[in-house]
């Protein structure tokens, strides 16, 4: 979503800027912007519709050396991408970008103008930027006037604002979306994303919920919303170039899916002990005694979060005798009247750690008295600073809009958690062993899967990839890698993908069945594989286009087939989906489409 970057030093601004707006492109955006002041306070705003390579060519026509400047990716919400609705805009002397969304904008904004003020754009951030040029006066300072307007607005932003007549300084502010503060010597760098940051500085400060900061060169001063000091803490950004790029593939999702034996392995790191085939995890601040008194657990995400959780849910079950688990839509659940029984645990489960329905839940939950823990990947994001404790899934930056590796790790670390319990609760050694055992074999098996079916997978991806609809259909732990699966297709794909219970398909998807659809069908080789292939025969009676992909060395009719080659049992549901993410690659690699940046999404979402 929305990104934004900020410099001010003793270097030329632009390049900086634009190479920080480069590294936030994959949050997804529709337009971009740079505004730059030289030191008499003449402001150069450029601005472009579409990618930031597009405003790289018009600030090759626009070069300044000015060393202080604002940026910004756009994702469209208050009007549609164009440049007049682009960031970052300016009013009277103020200059600014924002990300999050005004709620209360149309009435600020009927106020300017009855003041006399003149909006270009269709935007909440233009009114504010008016907001803060009406209390900027002779006898006000900057700060005073950024922390008066937002006193009057209300819904989220992360915030960087600069002043004509003040260029020295950029004022930036956080309520309900990320901000970062980088220092070096005689620089100091803005971004909303860590990943701008990497190979400027590893010297960082998290601005907190409601601070405001006067950055200049090599410094930076913290406010509350009440302008009084706050002390910063400066930390040391853990990231390097190398977990940012390519490194020879052609995209990050492929790059992302290939690195899931070694990030998965990350995950497991420290937490899975052979010698004594048990589970630990360091942060999740509970006592054996908290553990064992667990009853229930609340998993909430959206997406592929989400779809972990209903994954995981199954395994946690399947350990323990006395557990429920209940999987929650986050925006869903935010707007809901719930109930949450007693002792309960809540999972908040989020890649980015930033997505605003998932952030807003752990709110909720938090305010009901409910123990928040944490499965994200993003170190220092909001979620993983609010819970009450967590399981960081060290997974390195995912770059891709499209989740790969974050789904994987996600589920194992949610099973580490169903382990932990487990554990607390006496569960048998001899079981434990047989999970501990699996857990630890899975990252060679996806290697292993990778290895012996990408190129098939490739192959089978170009014959499907002019079909315009699918559906995706797996039972018991298939279930969720079906629904997973589908979101990945069309996500990058933009084929129209339904993932089901294959026991579903007769109560009404299979009217659906005819030649522009394909079919993938999941079928494990388990208790269930009679059952998960009758369904597979209803649909080809019915001349259906099926791919099945299984685990079972018996000959399956279909009109494709792959197999797996694994003797996992419990953690098998990975390695299908596995497949699933290479088949979905392809097929968007055969369309045509921009795998990385697929249209409209965006990888971190904070709004709502
Ligand atoms: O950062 P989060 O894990 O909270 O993101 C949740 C979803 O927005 C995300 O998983 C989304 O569904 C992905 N595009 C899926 O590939």
């Amino acid at each position: 979503m929305c990104g934004i970057v900020g410099y001010i030093g003793n270097r030329e601004a632009q390049g900086i800027l634009i190479g920080g707006l480069k590294r936030l492109e994959y949050r997804g955006y529709d337009s971009a912007g740079v505004a730059t002041l030289n030191s008499t306070g003449e402001l150069t705003n450029i601005r472009a519709q579409g990618k930031v390579a597009q405003l790289a060519e018009l600030q090759v026509k626009n070069r300044k050396t000015d060393s202080i400047g604002i940026g910004h990716t756009r994702w469209a919400t208050h009007g549609a991408p164009s440049v007049k609705n682009a960031h970052p805009h300016t009013v009277g002397r103020i200059t600014l970008v924002h990300n999050g969304i005004i709620e209360n904008y149309q009435d600020l904004k009927h106020i300017l103008v009855d003041k006399g003020y003149e909006f270009q754009s269709d935007t909440d951030t233009e009114v504010l930027a008016g907001l803060i040029d009406s209390l900027y006066s002779d006898d006000t300072n900057l700060l005073d006037a950024v922390l008066g307007a937002l006193r009057l607005v209300v819904g989220a932003y992360g915030l960087a604002v600069i002043a004509h007549d003040t260029p020295d300084q950029i004022i930036v502010a956080r309520s309900g979306s990320p901000l970062i503060i980088g220092l070096d010597d005689e620089e100091t760098f803005i971004a909303s994303d860590a990943s701008a940051l990497i190979g400027h500085t590893d010297q960082v400060l998290y601005l907190k919920e409601g601070e405001v900061a006067v950055c200049k060169a090599g410094d930076v001063q913290l406010y509350d919303i009440k302008a009084n000091p706050l002390s910063a803490a400066v930390e040391t950004l853990e990231a390097d170039m190398q977990a940012i790029q390519k490194e020879g593939y052609e995209h990050f999702l492929l790059k992302e899916i290939h690195e899931q034996p070694d990030t998965l392995r990350a995950t497991l790191a420290g937490r899975l002990h052979l010698d004594t085939m048990t589970a630990s995890l360091g942060g999740i601040n509970m006592t054996a005694e908290e553990l064992r008194a667990v009853k229930n657990i609340v998993i909430v995400g959206c997406g592929t979060a989400n779809y972990a959780g209903q994954l995981a849910s199954y395994f946690i079950e399947q350990f323990t005798d006395d557990i429920s688990v209940r999987v929650e839509i986050a925006s869903e659940l935010r707007y809901r009247s719930f109930h949450v029984a007693d002792n309960t645990v809540a999972l908040i489960v989020s890649q980015s750690g930033e997505t605003a329905d998932t952030l807003a839940c752990l709110g909720e939950l938090k305010r009901r008295g409910v123990r928040c823990l944490g499965i994200v990947n993003a170190v220092g994001s909001s979620i993983a600073r609010e819970v009450d404790g967590g399981v960081y899934v060290h997974v390195g930056p995912e770059i891709s809009v499209a989740s790969s590796k974050a789904f994987t790790s996600q589920v194992a670390a949610m099973v580490l958690f169903g382990l932990v319990v487990a554990q607390a609760k006496g569960i048998g050694a001899k079981e434990l062993a047989e999970y501990v055992q699996e857990l630890d074999r899975l990252p060679f098996e996806i290697e292993k899967v990778i290895n012996t079916v990408e190129d098939s997978v490739a192959h089978l991806a170009k014959e499907y990839a002019s079909y315009e609809h699918a559906l995706y259909m797996g039972r018991d732990t298939l279930y969720p890698v079906a629904l997973e699966g589908a979101l990945k297709l069309k996500e990058i794909s933009y084929i129209q993908a339904e993932g089901h219970a294959a026991g579903e398909l007769k109560h009404g998807p299979i009217a659906l069945v005819d030649d522009s659809f394909f079919e993938v069908a999941l079928i494990a080789d388990n208790w269930l594989y009679e059952k998960s292939l009758s369904n597979l025969i209803e649909v080809n009676a019915r001349g259906g286009h099926v791919i099945a992909i299984t685990n079972s060395q018996k000959p399956i009719e279909a009109e494709a087939v792959v197999q797996l080659n694994t003797d996992l049992t419990v953690f098998v549901p990975l390695l299908f989906n596995v497949v699933l993410q290479l088949f979905a690659y392809y097929v968007s690699l055969e369309r045509g489409n921009d795998v990385d940046q697929p249209r409209n999404l965006a990888k971190s979402v904070t709004v709502e």
